[in-house]
């Protein structure tokens, strides 16, 4: 009988900083709008939100990449924006425009922020963490969530502009509230990881897509800052638990800052891997950088880029992965040759 104890999971051991002698590989956004079988589960729901509140659909498309792809970590099927739900912050997913959040129009409105999270909508999430565990058992599961900044930018542009104009002119404008509204959402960002950490999963991402195009000062306080408070208080209170961060900032420059209590650093495709390599400690683990373009093209340039990265990555703790989401328009034999280019490459 296997000893489900001493099974090792491949993306736990690299974030622990071991070489393993396969690459471990996931993607960002695996469960999605790439697969038919996701659309399937969709149709039966009303709306997006209403299936990330449903502990079996929640269950189910988790599932289905692991399936389909034997991915070597499961990421818990959500979104960052539902935390804002759970905050009776509204929240609409709407076809060909994407997130639409109820931004506030006064200061009472960011002032009278609820403090306590809504369970009625988060508990389906751990439910469904309990019940993969069960099912998945030589496979990392990650949990996730936004870090504050990104899920600022949401709630404060309401719908996102380009350029990030809105939450920075209010950043610049309104200090005091923008410290406010960071904390606040540092707070129940922390106590959200802390359960689905108790409900089990191996590691958490933090995921700050939105720190770009960022002014230094704002990005120290409102992005890093706020990272690292998050970061040391679950070190804290669940120290054996790594944290990846993905972020499109230029982190590289804050890496001696962050490796004390991250775990792993998520790189977008514009990030030089050899840099990267050079800058890091040897045994801190990297992942990402593949161009999400790549898998949709496919073929010899896709080959030569996952070439391209193992060879770089060769020596160090790595994890393969996108430097952003597997796009709708992926075909799905090139993820499976992605995962076999993977598992095949010899250095
Ligand atoms: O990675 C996974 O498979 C887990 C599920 C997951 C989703 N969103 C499902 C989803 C995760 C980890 C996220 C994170 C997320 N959500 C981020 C951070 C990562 C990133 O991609 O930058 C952000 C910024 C969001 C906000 C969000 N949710 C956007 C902008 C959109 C619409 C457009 C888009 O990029 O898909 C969503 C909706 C969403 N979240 C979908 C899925 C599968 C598509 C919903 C649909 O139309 O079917």
């Amino acid at each position: 009988m296997c000893n489900i104890n001493i099974m090792k999971k491949i993306l736990v051991e690299n974030l622990k900083q071991k070489k393993t002698e396969t690459t471990p590989i996931w993607l960002m956004r695996q469960a999605g709008r790439y697969m038919q079988a996701y659309h399937k589960v969709k149709e039966k729901f009303p709306s997006f939100l209403d299936m990330c509140k449903n502990e079996q659909a929640m269950t189910e498309i988790t599932l289905q990449p692991i399936k389909e792809y034997d991915f070597d970590a499961a990421i818990i099927f959500s979104d960052i924006l539902l935390l804002l739900d759970a905050l009776q912050i509204k929240v609409e997913f709407i076809k060909n425009i994407g997130p639409v959040v109820q931004a506030p129009k006064k200061e009472n409105d960011i002032k009278s922020i609820k403090k306590e999270l809504d369970y009625r909508k988060l508990n389906p999430c751990y439910k469904a963490i309990k019940n993969l565990k069960k099912e998945i058992k030589d496979k990392a599961l990650l949990g996730f969530s936004a870090a504050p900044w990104t899920l600022a930018t949401y709630y404060i542009e309401g719908k996102i502009t380009k350029d990030l104009s809105k939450i920075k002119r209010f950043g610049y404008e309104n200090k005091k509230l923008m410290e406010f509204i960071i904390k606040r959402f540092a707070k129940n960002i922390e106590e959200h990881l802390v359960n689905q950490i108790k409900a089990g999963v191996d590691a958490v991402q933090i995921f700050d897509t939105h720190a770009y195009q960022m002014d230094y000062l704002m990005h120290s306080k409102y992005s890093l800052e706020a990272i690292r408070n998050i970061a040391i208080k679950i070190k804290k209170k669940h120290p054996e638990i790594p944290i990846i961060l993905y972020t499109k900032s230029n982190i590289l420059n804050n890496y001696k800052e962050i490796e004390s209590y991250i775990d792993c650093i998520s790189l977008n495709s514009n990030v030089d891997l050899n840099l990267a390599k050079a800058l890091v400690s040897k045994k801190f683990c990297i992942q990402g950088n593949l161009d999400p373009i790549s898998l949709v093209v496919g073929g010899n340039q896709l080959k030569n880029e996952v070439n391209r990265i193992l060879s770089v990555m060769k020596n160090n703790s790595y994890i393969f992965n996108l430097g952003h989401g597997v796009l709708p328009q992926t075909p799905n034999k090139n993820v499976h040759d992605l995962v076999n280019y993977v598992r095949d490459f010899k250095s």
